[in-house]
């Protein structure tokens, strides 16, 4: 029998797997350099934002560290983690905010919480006061990395 007498959905599988093959080797090669990167032929990742980021509604364009928080949305006599910027805000008095880095001084994890008066880490148990970032309990035995912010209106922006 030749080829030309076989069913049209076996002609079909059959450039189908040939096909496939092109793109396993395409994969190899991209595996083992990126050369095919440089051509210029593949598309970014899903994903890739296509120009710069924009920041928040009414944000400039490439303002330094954007607006973290409306003042609202953190509790006096405690705070929220913005994970997305690793940034923790305080307020441990009404109307005084903090800010911190987000990423525990023991070993690198970020803060998940913020619970009685304390921003605690996950991994070993660290707990960081609120109102400074010192070490409250350990393992953790330097503070918070402190951030600057600035409160305008009812938005807190990060330096
Ligand atoms: Fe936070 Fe160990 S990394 S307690």
């Amino acid at each position: 029998m030749s080829d030309d007498t076989r069913h049209p959905s076996e002609v079909a599988r059959r450039a189908l797997m040939a096909g496939a093959g092109v793109l396993a080797a395409s994969v190899a090669l991209i595996a083992c350099g990126g050369a095919a990167s440089r051509s210029g032929a593949l598309l970014p990742p899903a994903g890739t934002p296509a120009g710069p980021p924009a920041g928040p509604p009414g944000e400039p364009a490439g303002a330094a560290g954007g607006r973290l928080a409306s003042t609202s949305d953190i509790p006096i006599g405690g705070g929220t983690v913005i994970a997305g910027k690793k940034v923790v805000v305080t307020q441990p008095v009404p109307g005084t905010f903090a800010a911190f880095s987000a990423i525990c001084t023991h070993q690198g994890c970020p803060v998940n919480k913020v619970a009685n008066g304390t921003i605690d880490c996950p991994c070993h148990g660290s707990k960081f006061a609120v109102a400074d970032g010192s070490v409250v309990q350990g393992p953790a035995s330097r503070p918070l990395a402190r951030r600057q912010i600035t409160v305008s209106g009812d938005a807190i922006v990060l330096e």
